[in-house]
This record gives C-alpha cells, structure tokens and sequence, in this order.
C-alpha cells in the first residue's frame, strides 16, 4: 500500500501575492508527479488556503484532485474552515459541531483523520482517539495538521504549537502501540520518534522554514510530497523534494 501526503498547499486568491510564490503552479507540479509515481492514495493534511477558507480556493483544488483519478482523502489546517472544505469535498456527514474527523481503513490499516483547525484538539475528539485507541493492539496510522509535539523549530514550537499537545500526545503514548502520525503545519521535514510513537512532519508545497531560527525565517523554496510505504507487519517513508516555482524574486 503506498499513500501519498502533500500538505500546507496555501493557496491564495487568483491575484493575490503570496510571498512572491506560485503556489497554484506548485500544487499543481505536485499533483503530475504524484500521478507519475501512482499511489494508490494522496492525504492532504490541511492549510489548503493561504490565510483562511475560500470557496474558490476550495473548488479549484478540489477540480484539480478529482482530474488525476487518484482516491483521496483530506483533513483541514488553522488556515482553514472546516465546514466549508467538507462541504466542498463532500465530506459534511462526517463533522461533528465545528470537527471534521473521522476513520477510514485502507487495506486492512486504520487511518484515523484528526481535525486541529482550532490549534487545539477537541474534547470530542481526544475521546474518540482513546476510545479507537482502547480497541485491538494493531499498527495505526494518524493524520492530523500539527504535530502533537514540539520539534525543536523554536519559531513554531513558539509561536504556533498545537494548544494541548501535551496531552494528546500522552493519549497517544499512553495506547502503547506503534503509532505512526503524519502531520504539515512546521514547513519543515523531520522524525520525532517517543518509544513506540513516530511523529513525521511534512514539508509544504508553499515554502520551508529554517529550523534554528527563532525569528521567522524561510530556508528554501523546493516543495516536496510524502511516501508511506507499507505491508502488514513493514513500514518506511521517505520525502522528495521538487524545484518550486516564483511569480517573482523572493528576497
Ligand atoms: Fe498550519
């Protein structure tokens, strides 16, 4: 089973500047090579907008994911607006209050979906995460937009953590399963591994982020996507990186 995540799209408005970046180019470079390298599924693991949710924004990207005829699934980021992205993706019926979550099982493995557009996870939804968790001792995989740890970025373990990572990340550790969580949010690639919990960030297709700086600062403009490889009992991942695109220079 491959899987394929390409996250923190941030699309903006058809003229609007976005740093200098071409990020509907960008996206749309990402989803050619993902349809050159055929996964049998892509995640999209939130900021789908560039600031906050729009429905032209929405549909455009929704357009360009149903062309490639690839299954996909998706969760929102804090520069999103979850009910307008589940009414764009179909996906209404599966919010509860203001949380678009929900489990989906693809060859065999769950994959549960988590919705951090808040910058917090929900009561309703730490409940549901123990509760899944209770059940079965199996490999799961998780999907959510923040990383339920600090990752050693000081300028986004600073400035925009999840909320109450602390404890989701004890829910987590608590199950004591091998537990694989797929995130975006930092514009960084790296593995935060806490015993049998591994924590993977994703870099953006917008810009990645300089991971010693305090002070915002952007390290370089290559976009990437995500592979999850695995089988029953096996499992890797790996990131590759694309020469991004720029409507103008960026200083
Ligand atoms: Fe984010």
């Amino acid at each position: 089973m491959r899987i394929l995540q390409i996250t923190d799209l941030h699309i903006g408005e058809v003229y609007e500047d976005t740093f200098g970046v071409d990020v509907r180019k960008n996206f749309v470079t990402i989803l050619e090579k993902a349809q050159q390298s055929a996964p049998d599924h892509i995640v999209i693991t939130g900021d789908l907008c560039f600031q906050s949710g729009d429905m032209e924004i929405y549909n455009w990207i929704h357009d360009r994911l149903e062309s490639i005829q690839i299954p996909y699934s998706i969760i929102a980021g804090n520069h999103d607006d979850s009910k307008m992205l589940a009414d764009v993706f179909g996906l209404r019926h599966l919010m509860e209050g203001e949380d678009l979550f929900y489990k989906l099982k693809l060859n065999g493995q769950d994959l549960l979906y988590l919705d951090t557009s808040s910058d917090n996870l929900s009561k309703t939804q730490l409940n549901w995460l123990k509760s899944k968790l209770s059940k079965g001792s199996e490999r799961i995989i998780v999907f959510m937009h923040h990383p339920p740890a600090h990752a050693g970025v000081p300028f986004m373990d600073e400035n925009y953590p999840l909320k109450n990572y602390q404890e989701v990340q004890e829910v987590l550790l608590q199950s004591n399963r091998e537990i694989h969580v797929f995130c975006g949010h930092y514009h960084v690639e790296k593995t935060i591994q806490m015993d049998k919990l591994s924590i993977y960030i994703t870099p953006s297709t917008f810009f990645q982020l300089d991971q010693d700086s305090v002070a915002f600062k952007v390290d370089h403009h290559d976009i990437a996507y995500r592979v999850l490889e695995f089988g029953p009992t096996d499992f890797m991942t790996e990131v590759t990186y694309f020469k991004g695109h720029q409507l103008k220079k960026v200083v």
